[in-house]
């Protein structure tokens, strides 16, 4: 099972589920009457974002992109391109942007310089986990699920080589696994 490929386990599904529930009461109070465009970023952001709206009790609407950077290459010149944007216009709407994970920030720094040009009344971003040890470039969420140390974590839409993104849990990764 993919239980034994844990080092351990750092949050349990059941944390994770009353994080999100607070994390939704939270929103459903920020947003009350704005409609917000609430925008997953794929892959990682999909079983987070599902549970989150689930958590929020006032109208939205909801669109996802899709960023890539590019291997090895991407680490050193921090190139990251939008690959899937979004359906509608957002000038003059409240944008959530949701992320499973802020870690160097190149990703959600590029999205965020791209939908600011497009003129949201607001934007703001939503990420289940924060790493801030790992950071490269000068970016916050103002939602942030747990604060986690510089650890290979997976589960709620975190993978390794794409495994593992469907656990209920956050689980730190055996080194055995990834080395
Ligand atoms: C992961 C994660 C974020 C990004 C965060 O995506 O989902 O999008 O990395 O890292 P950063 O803060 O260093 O930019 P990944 O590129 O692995 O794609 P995925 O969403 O398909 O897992």
């Amino acid at each position: 099972m993919m239980e034994e490929d844990m080092k351990e386990i750092l949050y349990t599904k059941e944390e994770v589920a009353a994080r999100i529930r607070a994390m939704g009461e939270q929103l459903t109070k920020d947003y009350a009457g704005e409609l917000p465009m609430v925008v997953g970023v794929l892959r990682g952001s999909f079983i987070f974002m599902a549970d989150l709206v689930r958590s929020i009790q006032t109208p939205l609407e909801l669109d996802f992109v899709a960023a890539s950077s590019y291997g090895s290459w991407a680490v050193s010149t921090g190139k990251v391109e939008m690959r899937l944007d979004l359906e509608k216009e957002i000038m003059g709407r409240h944008v959530l942007l949701v992320e499973d994970i802020l870690d160097t920030g190149r990703t959600l720094s590029k999205l965020v310089e791209e939908l600011k040009k497009r003129h949201p009344a607001s934007l703001k971003l939503c990420v289940l986990l924060d790493k801030p040890e790992r950071r490269v470039t000068e970016i916050e969420a103002d939602y942030v699920g747990f604060t986690v140390p510089d650890e290979f974590v997976v589960g709620c839409g975190l993978d390794f080589n794409q495994k593992y993104r469907q656990l209920p849990y956050i689980g730190i990764l055996k080194p055995s696994i990834y080395e």
